[in-house]
């Protein structure tokens, strides 16, 4: 068993961490929404007002901030006004992304309605791809104007008399690709355009959110960052307050059949994240020297293609204690980071890629990164501090990659983050090693604290994940050990994440 020594110095802030750092996403795709979300009012399934109250119930738990929606590729083919109005009289329309017939049933109010329930903050994704600069200001007047105008009256006569304070909003998706082919001169043409009729029209200030590369592509994000400085005017020098990568770290094997080096791989390839924080936000502050805009990463996430269905259960995928770790790895990054990263959202909440919930007809169950959500809650908000790992890398070889070649790296064994709220200290340890346990001995630095809680996401077998017969196979343990916190030893199992909660 390796022995590692991690320091915690709560003196040295890095910054709060964001709450939104802990954000999900959610697009017309598969049965994420119809089905994950939306049953109808006449569904045997119980809900409230359409929407299935257990995944509301599950959600809630977990204190998601932000939801983005409707996509994704959908987004940029969306035209909102089909999603409004009774809902019997909505046009029937094709999804030409994700191959399948959209009823429009949930539609704005359906979302926000949502997000209420669970508690989150909308995020709205509009249409640059398809649509004009009309539709989508049309769009914020629509949710957020008091009243007195023809939009706003529609929406007061379609149910909401309080504006939707629809703060947080994308100028397109993946501009680069399914948002409009653009290269980042012509999206930065475009961006500039729509985004000079998006007016906040309610008490808050917008949060615009302009789409970033695909991974670390330090080209696009240079080109689309050179060419909004030069034509902006400079009080605009940067005119949005986020700036969106979208990284899927793929997979390794299939969503639960993997061997060692696979686990390995795949955990590895998630530790990419790392650099795209560290140089995209390099390349971001280089133009934003004051540091007023934020890093997103609104998608990201496993993407396990062999295991994904075929219509209508498009990009459904199980989940183990692999993704749990990814997910443990990559919330880790974005806490390190708290001084930049402002959002991230996980693709996405129900039934598609590496969501927190999956459903079967009337059943429910969470999944191991849903545990790991749970789990990194108490991180929101809080005041990010320095967290030191000293131990030892694992090297690992993968005889078995996807593109038929071996492959190989090393990885860290224990990986960490902290953060400190209300008089807590909160520890997250991950042991990536697949087979052994590791004893980490804990330092505090300039502070005295108790262990009060730990809870642990390990399991027997590293494959491990729930299934509808047996939904809390993968589950966190909770402890009680009272134990002072420097100096002490906490050996973490193979293959797990490990919270700790400090009294201070
Ligand atoms: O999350 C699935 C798809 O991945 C999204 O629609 C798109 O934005 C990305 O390429």
């Amino acid at each position: 068993m390796g022995t590692t020594r991690l320091v915690v110095i709560p003196a040295e802030i890095i910054g709060t961490i964001n709450p939104n750092i802990y954000g999900h996403f959610a697009e017309h795709l598969g049965s994420c929404i119809y089905e994950g979300i939306w049953v109808g009012e006449d569904s045997p399934i119980p809900n409230r007002d359409g929407i299935r109250l257990d995944v509301v119930d599950a959600l809630r738990r977990i204190r998601p901030p932000v939801i983005r929606w409707p996509g994704g590729c959908f987004a940029d083919d969306y035209h909102w006004r089909d999603g409004i109005g009774p809902r019997e009289d909505r046009p029937r329309t094709l999804n030409i992304w994700w191959d399948s017939i959209e009823s429009n049933q949930f539609g704005t109010h359906e979302f926000v309605r949502f997000c209420r329930m669970i508690g989150a903050e909308p995020y709205i994704c509009g249409n640059v791809g398809s649509g004009s600069p009309r539709e989508l200001r049309d769009w914020v007047e629509y949710c957020n104007y008091p009243g007195g105008t023809a939009l706003s009256d529609e929406r007061i006569a379609n149910g909401d008399r309080q504006p939707l304070d629809v703060r947080y909003w994308g100028v397109g998706n993946e501009s680069w690709g399914c948002g409009g082919a653009f290269t980042p001169e012509e999206y930065a043409a475009a961006y500039r355009r729509f985004a000079t009729y998006l007016r906040p029209l309610q008490r808050d200030p917008l949060t615009l959110i302009a789409c970033g590369p695909l991974a670390n592509d330090r080209d696009y994000s240079r080109r689309f960052l050179e060419q909004i400085v030069g034509t902006c005017p400079p009080q605009h020098r940067l005119p949005f307050q986020g700036y969106a990568a979208h990284y899927y770290c793929g997979t390794a094997g299939t969503a639960t059949e993997y061997t060692h080096g696979q686990w390995y791989h795949l955990l590895a390839k998630s530790q990419e994240m790392e650099p795209l924080v560290v140089e995209q936000r390099a390349i971001l502050d280089s133009y934003d020297p004051q540091r007023k805009v934020g890093l997103i990463v609104d998608e990201w996430g496993t993407w396990h293609p062999v295991e994904a269905g075929t219509n209508p259960r498009h990009l459904f995928q199980q989940n183990t204690q692999r993704d749990a770790l990814v997910a443990a790895l990559t919330l880790d990054i974005f806490n390190r980071h708290a001084d930049k990263v402002i959002m991230a959202n996980i693709a996405q909440t129900i039934n598609v890629l590496q969501s927190m919930v999956l459903t079967d007809g009337a059943r429910m169950l969470t999944t191991p990164t849903y545990h790991v959500y749970a789990m990194y809650a108490a991180h929101q908000g809080g005041q990010a501090v320095r967290a030191l790992v000293e131990g030892e890398t694992i090297d690992w070889v993968d005889q078995d990659g996807d593109d038929g070649a071996a492959h190989k790296g090393s990885l860290p064994q224990v990986a960490s983050s902290a953060s400190i709220r209300d008089g807590n200290l909160t520890v997250s340890l991950v042991n990536t090693h697949a087979a052994e346990p590791v004893e980490v001995s804990l330092a505090l630095y300039g502070a005295d604290g108790t262990i009060a809680t730990r809870t642990t996401l390990a399991s027997d077998d590293i494959h491990a994940h729930n299934t509808f017969d047996e939904p809390t196979r993968v589950a966190p343990r909770v402890e009680h050990p009272d134990l002072a916190a420097d100096g002490a030893t906490v050996t973490l199992p193979p293959a797990s994440v490990t919270t700790l909660t400090i009294a201070l």
